[in-house]
């Protein structure tokens, strides 16, 4: 594979359950095998955690990301905890999803700032690195004291976009904050951009307000970095449709397809919905017109570079 012939003596792959799939995919590509861990459960629900092979001055990469339940925070934790106590050179913590990142700011009276305390309890724990993927903010990196290395998943998704023939398509922003990303992703493809303007009266709820530029018999992509509940980008596809939009396609990083959000993709005027591994997605879980495309590719080239310290930056185009 393109970029990975370099040697992986030393390089220890560690996985907890949270997306066993996306860890042995990356395993593959790096030609190694996952590294043995017992994960199980005490009694009482606790998590166990027994690292069963030698990583003593290993590099070792620890692939979990922390979306609900919060045993897959802990989890990752207690992996750090156990490689740093089983003397690890060095341990890079691989979160393809960065989960508790909502909350990264004190924008009202007594509210925690959860993004900052996941990274602490990350750092305490003992990584060396962090290597993730889209985060919610790209600020996020600075929550950490030890170096971040933060891949975006759009060039999974523009190549994938370049092989389809569209009709003049239009990259849509869902909402202000991800019109940057919205931008570079037009840039990429050649398109044009438009921008909703989207009203939150409370959590989980999406209002569509307007929509900024000209969407009236062309393709629309929709891009955003997770799908939660589905309201932003199904309110947005009816908005669209209503102004005379042609296709719609949608695509985001973090599958968290909580609550109605399979049946609102179901229910709205859809074409197809590209969705990442960064979080496992259950059979049950899989909105119809759904299409699967992966990240492990370029995360195993991530840790590949990192591991044989060759620049990453590359990979951030
Ligand atoms: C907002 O800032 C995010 O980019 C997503 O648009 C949002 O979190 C998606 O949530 P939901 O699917 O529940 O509308």
């Amino acid at each position: 594979m393109d970029g990975l012939a370099v040697p992986s003596h030393g390089l220890k792959l560690l996985s907890g359950t949270a997306n066993r799939g996306l860890a042995e995919e990356i395993a593959r590509n790096l030609g190694i095998d996952l590294c043995r861990v017992n994960l199980g459960r005490f009694a009482d629900g606790e998590i166990s955690v027994r690292i069963d092979e030698n990583v003593r001055g290993n590099d070792v990469f620890i692939l979990q990301p922390t979306n609900p339940p919060a045993e897959n925070l802990l989890e990752l934790l207690l992996l750090i905890d156990a490689a740093r106590r089983a003397s690890a050179a060095r341990i890079t913590c691989v979160m393809p999803y960065y989960g508790y990142a909502r909350q990264d700011r004190k924008d009202q009276p007594r509210v925690p700032i959860g993004a900052k305390l996941v990274a602490n309890m990350i750092t305490a724990a003992g990584v060396d690195r962090v290597l993730g993927v889209d985060f919610h903010q790209h600020q996020l990196q600075g929550f950490f004291d030890v170096p971040v290395d933060h891949l975006y998943a759009m060039p999974v998704f523009t190549a994938h976009y370049r092989k389809m023939q569209l009709n003049d398509p239009v990259v849509v922003a869902p909402d202000v904050g991800s019109a940057k990303m919205a931008r570079g992703f037009a840039k990429r493809l050649n398109a044009s951009l438009a921008i909703i303007d989207k009203r939150r009266p409370q959590a989980n709820v999406s209002e569509v307000v307007n929509v900024v530029g000209d969407v009236e018999g062309h393709d629309c992509i929709l891009v955003d970095d997770m799908i939660d509940t589905a309201g932003t980008v199904t309110e947005a596809a009816r908005a669209l449709k209503g102004l005379g939009a042609k296709d719609i396609y949608i695509c985001a990083t973090h599958a968290l397809l909580s609550g109605p959000a399979v049946k609102r993709l179901n229910d709205a005027p859809i074409k197809e919905i590209a969705l990442t591994d960064t979080i496992a997605i259950p059979e049950e879980r899989r909105p119809k017109n759904l299409f699967m495309l992966s990240v492990g590719e370029l995360i195993s080239k991530a840790i590949r570079f990192t591991h044989s310290e060759q620049s990453v930056s590359s990979l951030f185009d």
